[in-house]
This record gives C-alpha cells, sequence and structure tokens, in this order.
C-alpha cells in the first residue's frame, strides 16, 4: 500500500526520503516520487513509474536539495499506475502533497474545483486535496488552518504530508484511518507510514492518533486532536534496529522469514508460559474475567489471518467445547449480524492497519459484545490501540509481502488463547500440560521440517509450467491448503484453489486432468482414510497428485503420485507443521519462475484501504 515519508531538517533531506522510500517498498507500490524545497523556495520534484531504484538513478542524474520534503511510493487505486498519477502532488507550483488512502468524494470535489477553474493533471483522488490546501490558502493565514479547512472537505482514508514555499522550514501531516507516525530527531523531525522507514534516522516516534493533526516545523511539534485540541501524545522509544530489514544472507525476505519460524515460534512462547500453564495475564488485565464469561467466540481477519481464524476454530471447538465462528472481515463489516451473549470478538491481523479489520472491529465495538481482542505483530498498531484485549504474536518484522512466520505465530498465540478459554471450560491441568508440551515442541519440530527443502524445491519443478493447482485438505486442514493455494498464487502467479476433498465429486472433480496438480494435505489422523479415497479419485482419472503426508500414513510413491513424508505424529500442532512445506513450495515454484516473489505485482503488505 502507498507509503509516505516527509521530514523538516537544516540538512538535505532528499537522502533522508530515498532511504525511507526504499525501506517502505515491502509495502507494495507501483511508482514513487519525490518533492523538495530548495533554497530558492521553489518545489522541486522527481516521479518514476516502477521501481525506487529508478528514482535513485533519477536524482543522482538530476539531483534535488533542500530542507523540507516529502516522498511517496504509490500503489494505485485511482488511476492506473504512470509517472503523472505518481505523488507528489503540486497545485500551482505553491502546495505539494503525499496522500495514503482513499478519498471517497473525490468525484464531487473535482467538479467543484474544475468549476473553480483548477487543471487536473491526474486521475487520482489525490490531486482534489492538494487543491483544496491550495484554494484554503486563498483565505486562510498559514498551512496548518488551509490543511485544517481541506480535511474537512474530506469523506474517506487519509494520511497527508503538506508542504507549502511560501512558508519553506514547515509540513503539515495529518491522519484519518491510514497510519502515521512522526519520528523525532535532534533539531529535524520526520514523518512516515511505519517506523521502519524512519529506523536510520531516529528510534524516537510519536503515533498520531486518528483526527489528529501536526504542525511540524524543524524545531518544534505541535499535535491538535480531531477535534482541534492541542494534545500530547506518548513519545515511543523503538527497539527495533536499522537493519532488522536485512536479508541476512538469504535469497529473499520471505525466505527468511519462512526460515525464522522456529525462533519466531519460540518468542511468541516466551513469558506465555509458566509451570506449564498459559499466563492468561498476557492476554490483559481484564482476561481472566473474560474468558470465564466467554460463551461464543467470533473472529474476523482478512486473507492469511482469516485462515489462522479458521483453524483456530476447529480447535476452539474441539478443545474449549465453546463454539466459534469466522468471518471474513471485509463480509462482516457490512452485514447484519446476530450477537450471542458473552461473545469474545477476536480481531487477527499481522500490521494491525487492514482496513476491513479495522472496521470489523469498529462494528462489534458498536455491538453487544463480551468484550475485543487483537491477536496482533505490531504492537503500536490501530488494532491494539482499539481494542480491550491485545496478544502480540512477536514474530518480530515481516517485510515479504505473502505472510508465512506472522501466520504460524498466529496459529501459535490462538493455540493459547483456546487453552486460555479451556481453562474456565473444564480443562484440567494435566490436559493443559500436555498442550503446553505440545506447544514448546513447535520450534524444533518445524526446523526439522525446513530440512526438506531440497526435496521441495525438486518438487516445486513440475508446477513451473503449470497454470492451475488444486489444494486438498479436511478438517482443520483444509485451512492449511487454503493458505498453500494462497501463497502458491499470490507469488507464482498459477491460479490455485483449495477444497474440502470431500466436496471434489461434487463439482471440482471434472477439473482434474494431467495438466492439474493436486496437491493435498494427509496427516495421520481420524480423516486420513476418507482422505485416501479422495486421492483415489483423483488418481483413477489421471490426476497428478502431490501428497504431504506422515510418515505413518502409508501413502505410497507410485505412478503420478509424489509423496512428501514428513517425519511426525498427529496432535494439534499438525496444522502449524503442515504449513511450513507448502510455503517453500510456493517460494521455489515462484523462485523457478523469476517472480518477485517478496513485493508481487498488484499487491500490497499493509492494506490500509478498502
Ligand atoms: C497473504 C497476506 C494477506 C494478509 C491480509 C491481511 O500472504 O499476507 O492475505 O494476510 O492482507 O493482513 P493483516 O494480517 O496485516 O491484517
Amino acid at each position: 500500500m502507498c507509503g509516505i515519508v516527509g521530514a523538516v531538517a537544516q540538512r538535505d533531506v532528499s537522502p533522508v526520503l530515498l532511504e525511507g522510500l526504499k525501506r517502505l517498498e515491502y509495502r507494495g507500490y507501483d511508482s514513487a516520487g519525490l518533492a523538495v524545497i530548495d533554497d530558492n523556495e521553489t518545489i522541486q520534484r522527481i516521479r518514476i513509474l516502477g521501481k525506487v531504484n529508478h528514482l535513485y538513478e533519477k536524482h543522482e542524474s538530476s539531483p534535488l536539495t533542500g530542507g523540507t520534503g516529502i516522498a511517496h511510493t504509490r500503489w494505485a487505486t485511482h488511476g492506473k499506475p504512470s509517472v503523472h498519477n505518481a505523488h507528489p502532488h503540486i497545485c500551482r507550483n505553491q502546495v505539494a502533497l503525499v496522500h495514503n488512502g482513499i478519498i471517497e468524494n473525490h468525484s464531487a470535489l473535482r467538479e467543484q474545483q474544475i468549476t473553480a477553474g483548477f487543471e487536473f493533471e491526474s486521475e487520482t483522488d489525490t490531486e482534489v486535496v492538494v487543491n483544496a490546501v491550495y484554494q484554503a490558502l486563498e483565505t486562510e493565514t498559514d498551512l496548518l488552518q488551509a490543511v485544517i479547512e481541506a480535511t474537512r472537505q474530506l469523506e474517506g482514508a487519509y494520511a497527508l504530508g503538506v508542504i507549502n514555499n511560501s512558508e519553506p522550514h514547515r509540513l503539515v501531516a495529518a491522519r484519518k484511518g491510514s497510519p502515521l507516525v512522526i519520528g523525532i530527531g535532534i533539531g529535524e523531525y520526520f514523518i512516515a507510514s511505519d517506523v521502519f522507514a524512519l529506523l536510520p534516522v531516529t528510534q524516537q516516534f510519536i503515533f498520531l492518533e486518528d483526527g489528529d493533526i501536526a504542525d511540524i516545523r524543524r524545531d518544534s511539534l505541535v499535535i491538535y486532536d480531531k477535534n482541534l485540541q492541542l494534545v500530547d501524545r506518548p513519545v515511543n522509544i523503538s527497539e527495533l534496529n536499522a537493519d532488522v530489514a536485512d536479508k541476512s544472507g538469504y535469497r529473499h525476505y520471505m525466505l527468511k522469514e519462512i526460515f525464522s519460524q522456529p525462533n519466531a515460534i519460540a518468542e511468541s512462547l516466551e513469558n506465555r508460559i509458566q509451570d506449564n500453564r498459559i499466563v492468561v495475564s498476557e492476554f490483559g488485565q481484564d482476561a481472566e474475567k473474560v474468558f470465564k464469561k466467554t460463551n461464543t467466540v467470533k473472529i474476523s481477519a482478512c486473507g492469511t489471518s482469516y485462515h489462522a481464524g479458521l483453524i483456530a476454530a476447529c480447535w476452539m471447538e474441539e478443545i474449549a467445547n465453546v463454539p466459534c465462528h469466522v468471518e471474513i472481515a471485509s463480509e462482516y463489516r457490512y452485514r447484519k449480524s446476530v450477537v450471542s451473549d458473552n461473545t469474545l470478538f477476536v480481531s487477527i491481523s499481522q500490521s494491525g492497519e487492514t482496513a476491513d479489520t479495522l472496521a470489523a472491529l469498529q462494528k462489534a465495538k458498536q455491538s453487544d459484545y463480551l468484550s475485543t481482542l487483537a491477536i496482533c505483530n505490531v504492537a503500536e498498531s490501530s488494532l491494539t490501540r482499539e481494542s480491550e484485549l491485545v496478544f502480540l504474536t512477536h514474530a518480530g518484522p515481516e517485510i515479504g509481502v505473502a505472510s508465512t512466520k506472522a501466520f504460524t505465530t498466529q496459529l501459535v498465540s490462538l493455540f493459547m488463547l483456546v487453552i486460555a478459554i479451556a481453562r474456565y471450560k473444564g480443562l484440567s491441568n494435566d490436559q493443559e500440560a500436555e498442550f503446553v508440551k505440545q506447544l514448546e515442541s513447535l520450534p524444533g519440530r518445524v526446523n526439522q521440517i525446513l530440512q526438506y527443502k531440497d526435496k521441495i524445491e525438486t518438487m516445486a519443478k513440475d508446477f513451473a509450467d503449470k497454470h492451475h493447482a488444486l489444494f486438498l485438505g479436511r478438517g482443520s486442514f483444509l485451512p492449511v491448503a487454503m493458505e498453500g493455494a494462497l501463497k502458491l498464487k499470490e507469488i507464482s502467479y498459477i491460479h490455485a484453489e483449495a477444497y474440502a476433498a470431500g466436496e471434489l465429486k461434487h463439482g471440482p472433480l471434472a477439473l482434474v486432468d494431467d495438466d492439474m496438480p493436486v496437491v493435498a494435505v494427509a496427516p495421520n489422523n481420524n480423516l486420513l482414510e476418507k482422505l485416501k479415497s479422495n486421492l483415489e479419485e483423483v488418481h483413477a482419472r489421471g490426476g497428478e497428485l502431490y501428497i504431504f503426508a506422515d510418515k505413518s500414513s502409508e501413502v505410497e510413491v507410485s505412478e503420478n503420485i509424489h509423496v512428501l513424508k514428513i517425519n511426525g505424529f498427529y496432535d494439534f500442532m499438525a496444522p502449524i507443521l503442515y504449513t511450513v512445506p507448502l510455503q517453500l513450495l510456493a517460494y521455489y515454484v515462484a523462485v523457478i519462475k523469476g517472480a518477485d516473489i517478496d513485493q508481487p505485482r498488484n499487491l500490497a503488505k499493509s492494506v490500509t484501504v478498502e
């Protein structure tokens, strides 16, 4: 999703802005740009279609220098990816602006502005905002007042950075619905969409809250809340290092993140287990009170996080005996729904900034839920701020657009949630200790599975020339299959769908031929024999099978049947374990196809617009 960086300093800010954009690349984008106010108080701008490296090259051939500037990576929503749609947008050489979010009433504002004599250079929804600021400057005293006036006209979501050449040492930032942080330097301030962008220049951050407007100069920072009251927002010291975003020798962030899962899982467990029991207070001060009352659980999330929710629902009903419903946040937010008594609302999100997940939470807060809990990877995110209970997944920053370690640590966290609730529904101490033992065995077991990487890489070669793939699973392994299909399609661009294996003969079997690889997840559980029958149906129709099975599953290699035997045994951790080979399969297929693995086309890491 779009990324913003801005700075007001004594020094030339262009290098800081360029480095910031580079560090925001992981969010996904299609074009980029930079504008600074130079010594002659003129706004200078460069923009490109494509990668930030290209912006560096352009900057090298015609450098811009200035102490105040804004920069942007754009992920197209309104208007195709192109140089003229790239930000910053400038109005009449006086005001420049970068924007993240969507202005919903841009068509109406555009009409009004055309009538008022403005000419448009882009198809974006953003250009109306820069024009509105320019227009307001004709009557308002200064940039801050003009931005306040302009944002009054806006419907939708925005994070904004605005500069004005007649106030060359000032930057105004505003946020509503899209994240924005302020970095504090010595005699200089910065803004960005997230802290990674600014780690090379500061460790001190202020997280703007919804509706905040910040008036930023080299030596002063003043923040107003949504009612335009002066506010003091706390300064947070980040513990992240600037090099947190390096690949540590791996070819891609995704591979690094897949291989860091044993460590990420261990981090997620740390301090959460004491005397073989889950530390319930890790979910929040009121967690015990809430969990005791919880009769039903409602989970809402998007994408990979939604798949984690589906697996958690199987655990919740089987272990805690508590009904659990899972819903895609973009559906739930617009649906009339019924809340039964004492229902806990759980949101799952890596970023904590996903627009639909946040909107679903807002809806839940206006409904009759017992409480709201966020399972989230980013401590200072909108989701954690807005939820009553919070459990952090501690996966560490995830840079690859395709989520891997965030997913497995979400599952670990959700399993702890299930145990914590189950404790108040009759789970014995011995059973809890047994589940804790399973959790603690995970880092080592995931590590063992990672050792199959060469075998999976060989298997991946068969997929490189395929256009479609089918993934099959049953029970809690259906969401594992769904996650495997999502990984494959998003990074290798092979069309992949997941089906409940039992549904095969109700339609999808018609698709099976020798050109359609069928991937199946076959742990040795109570559904294995049923699954084997489903796989026979595929085999009988000439389908090529790729089966991930337990050593004890008695699934054997034969013509058109490729089996990767996982050295395991079946327990509740199995969905986590079986996810890992599917991540590796997607990764190696994408490598063979030469795809842009960390930044797949059209996708963004943090989906902050609807
Ligand atoms: C897929 C992927 C997405 C995210 C989804 C939700 O690999 O990463 O499907 O899972 O956009 O994002 P979060 O978890 O940040 O709310």
